[in-house]
């Protein structure tokens, strides 16, 4: 993305603003802040995170001499990488905090499929940041792995050669950016090769609502698609080749194939839903649609008046886009949603909608 020399000049001046953002963060940090730190609710929704419980047998498996026995431990060990759907509430502060380390684990994506992940807070996809219009967004990432890392928030304006730069391992950096456009947009990490920073599982959602908020509505979901590319050695990070081949093995919703249709989301008939999309990628595109119903309102990108459009069976999102989607279920049932790329939706960009009374099954 930057050239080398850039990257080394910028990295030496930011010792002095890291310190001066720190010691800023000092006197500001009894006052008034929230910060945004893995959201404890979601995170305690899957099982257990076990972040240093098989790295050992996966290190082994990554240099491919592993006994059958050994990989098969380090598959049972992984957590499942799950994660709920409802969307974090807006936290009113003067200054929004982020405050994140970024971290290595093995993780399962899918059923039998174990891999290393990079991380924003520990999780895949990270936290789902939520501002508003004109707040303050206080950014810190620390880099508790042994590769350079990097953050860049789509819903900044901002030179990217100095807030996004890279973080080196042991290393923390601050910046700031003040929140000017409402919608829902992509972070990801930028570090060189970006296309692996963000297989590996470095991206999230931040939502910056209008001045004012968004109105009230019965229930919130945030809903992230991504795609991976495993290794046949289990908990290796993304396979190379096949990444180049921009194919995935598996695509998700928040990080787990097909997650909301073992566990189905649970609504209320004709509650008014709000659900907060992105396309992560790396490659994906997503034709978001949920079956039995059509969208009242949606907005892709920024939230304006000027980018609504209502009416919408499918919205299309290519890698890094973010929408708002509204819509109600009218009757009592099971509703699925998918990438309308049907072949996605089989690799796991897939969940289900039920009501709270509904009766039956969905047959596919
Ligand atoms: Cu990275
Ligand atoms: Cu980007």
């Amino acid at each position: 993305m930057f050239d080398q020399g850039t990257r080394h000049k910028t990295r030496r001046s930011h010792g002095l603003i890291v310190a001066a953002a720190l010691a800023a963060f000092a006197l500001t940090a009894g006052g008034l802040t929230a910060t945004i730190r893995a959201i404890d609710d979601q995170a305690a929704a899957g099982p257990p995170v076990a972040a240093s419980s098989s790295p050992a047998a996966a290190g082994h498996a990554a240099h491919g001499h592993t006994p059958a026995g050994q990989a098969a431990v380090a598959e049972a060990a992984a957590p499942k990488n799950t994660q709920r759907a409802d969307a974090p509430a807006y936290r009113p502060a003067a200054v929004q905090v982020i405050d994140w380390d970024m971290t290595e684990k093995v993780v399962e994506i899918a059923p039998g499929k174990v891999v290393k992940v990079w991380t924003f807070a520990d999780r895949v996809p990270g936290p789902v940041v939520r501002v508003r219009v004109n707040d303050l967004v206080r950014v810190t990432i620390r880099n508790r792995t042994t590769m350079p890392h990097s953050i860049d928030f789509h819903a900044a304006r901002i030179a990217p050669n100095k807030a996004f730069t890279d973080v080196m391992p042991g290393k923390s950096w601050t910046f700031e950016f003040r929140a000017t456009t409402p919608g829902v947009f992509m972070y990801h990490c930028g570090t060189a090769p970006v296309v692996h920073h963000i297989a590996n599982g470095m991206y999230g959602m931040i939502i910056v609502e209008p001045e004012g908020g968004l109105p009230k509505v019965d229930r919130e979901l945030a809903i992230v698609q991504s795609d991976f590319y495993v290794s046949d050695t289990p908990g290796a990070p993304a396979d190379d080749a096949k990444l180049m081949t921009g194919i995935p093995d598996v695509v998700t919703f928040n990080g787990y194939a097909a997650q909301y249709k073992e566990q189905p989301i649970t609504v209320a008939k004709g509650e008014e839903i709000r659900v907060f999309l992105l396309a992560a990628g790396p490659n994906t595109w997503s034709a978001f649609h949920v079956v039995g119903t059509i969208f009242d309102r949606a907005w892709t990108d920024g939230i304006h008046p000027e980018n609504l459009s209502v009416g919408n069976q499918t919205l299309n999102l290519s890698a890094s886009q973010g929408a708002v989607a509204e819509f109600r279920l009218d009757q009592e049932g099971i509703y699925p949603f998918v990438t309308h790329d049907f072949t996605n939706a089989t690799k796991g960009a897939v969940g289900l909608l039920r009501t709270e009374h509904a009766a039956g099954t969905m047959s596919h």
